[in-house]
């Protein structure tokens, strides 16, 4: 959510909690932002994604009050409202309040009757970079009540009722990948989702180790994580993402013909997930050019999230990071949803040695890349990345280490 990079931690939270309400807050907790490694635009197509929650997040401390107002101070924008639990609204000039007010609305909505808050919130999950702040917002927000109220959702539930929050309230139609990480993602694994049953499953980022060949050196296969072999990196543009919300949507769209069409000569199709790679290549001719090519990407997307997701554990970074490599270029010419500065950063994450793979991670038109690479590259990556996108542009790129970490918990 929050405007800037800088770390923040629990005693500055109840600190500032102190200051503003007085008091100590019951309870602080932490949501996740998320960088997701392969599967884009996959989600709303019943697909599959491989996220990773990482060490990035939003941080929430509240204490309950003996009335039905919520009082948010949030300390990245300086800024406080307090809404009615009784009369939930939309705000138009303290839009960052919508996710909150969000989350409260759909809460009550299921006849869960929420006692009013005074609430603090603090992050450093950089705004609208692609790194999911507003889904870390949510979910932060839909955990703090359910440590207070005591009711009982899963964290599948809670997810998606934050997507609900988001969809419905915010207006924005996003698919189910950030909210559900951000509630289960795991420390040292990406998960695997499949985004129509809701089935995950943890992939391993630190492999264990490969027992010793007969006769020949020991084979380690990379870590992940930032704990010695291999790294992922999120680099970002600093281009805030414009044009998503109206593109997003047509995408959407797109893809919702193409099922369309398709089902004239499939009828079991239900969505793109449901589409092989061998029957799009049976029926493309059947597909108008844009749709054909939105189609294409989400079709051989979802085989690239599979094979990549056998790949990640046996510490096969070569091809996984061949497939994310395919998918930045899949989504820059298929879906059309790159741009300039994002084809610009990838482009020389290629050139840098020991980098395995790069692309765009997000929804696209800005944000950010995500990168996985040996340790020993990370200097280089900073140095040559950093140049060539600074010379290309003219911006100074932020770029981070991440590392994987749980979903939302109480601290
Ligand atoms: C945004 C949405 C997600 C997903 C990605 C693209 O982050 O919130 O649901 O669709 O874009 O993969």
């Amino acid at each position: 959510m929050m405007r800037n990079s800088r770390r923040v931690g629990l005693p500055d939270i109840r600190q500032r909690f102190a200051e503003v309400f007085g008091g100590e807050p019951a309870t602080v907790v932490r949501a996740p932002g998320r960088v997701n490694l392969i599967g884009e635009h996959t989600d709303y197509n019943d697909g599959y994604v491989l996220p990773v929650a990482i060490d990035r997040s939003i941080l929430v401390a509240a204490a309950p009050r003996d009335d039905r107002q919520v009082a948010i101070h949030a300390l990245d924008f300086g800024e406080s409202v307090t809404f009615s639990l009784d009369d939930i609204e939309h705000d138009q000039a303290r839009t960052w309040s919508n996710y909150q007010r969000g989350v409260a609305y759909f809460l009550e909505e299921r006849g869960i009757k929420l006692p009013g808050l005074n609430v603090v919130v603090i992050g450093d999950v950089p705004i609208g970079s692609g790194l999911s702040s507003s889904a870390a917002v949510e979910v932060s927000m839909a955990y703090t009540w359910q440590v207070l109220a005591g009711f009982k959702l899963s964290r599948v539930e809670l997810a998606l009722l934050c997507q609900r929050a988001e969809n419905e309230f915010v207006g924005m139609n996003c698919g189910i990948m950030d909210q559900f990480v951000s509630a289960l993602g795991q420390r040292h694994h990406a998960l695997l989702i499949d985004c129509r049953s809701l089935h995950y499953q943890p992939v391993p980022l630190l492999p264990p180790l490969a027992p010793p060949r007969l006769g020949g050196t020991p084979r380690c296969p990379p870590r992940l994580g930032g704990m010695g072999g291999a790294a992922i990196i999120v680099a970002d543009t600093m281009k805030r993402r414009g044009l998503v919300d109206s593109e997003y949507n047509t995408r959407r769209r797109e893809c919702e013909e193409g099922v369309r069409i398709l089902q004239r000569y499939l009828p079991q199709v239900q969505a793109l997930r449901d589409v092989s790679v061998t029957q799009f290549v049976e029926y493309e001719g059947q597909l108008p050019e844009n749709v054909r090519k939105r189609c294409r990407h989400i079709i051989y997307e979802n085989e690239r999230v599979l094979r990549g997701a056998t790949a990640l554990p046996v510490g096969d970074l070569d091809s996984f990071g061949q497939l994310m490599n395919e998918s930045h270029a899949s989504l820059r010419d298929d879906y059309e949803v790159s741009c300039a500065e994002l084809d610009i950063m990838a482009e020389a994450a290629w050139q840098v040695k020991g980098v395995y793979g790069s692309r765009m991670t997000g929804a696209g038109f800005g944000g950010c890349t995500v990168s996985l690479m040996a340790e020993e590259a990370i200097e280089d990556f900073r140095g040559q990345v950093a140049a060539a996108y600074e010379k290309a542009t003219g911006i100074v790129p932020q770029i981070y280490v991440c590392r994987a970490e749980d979903g939302v918990s109480k601290l």
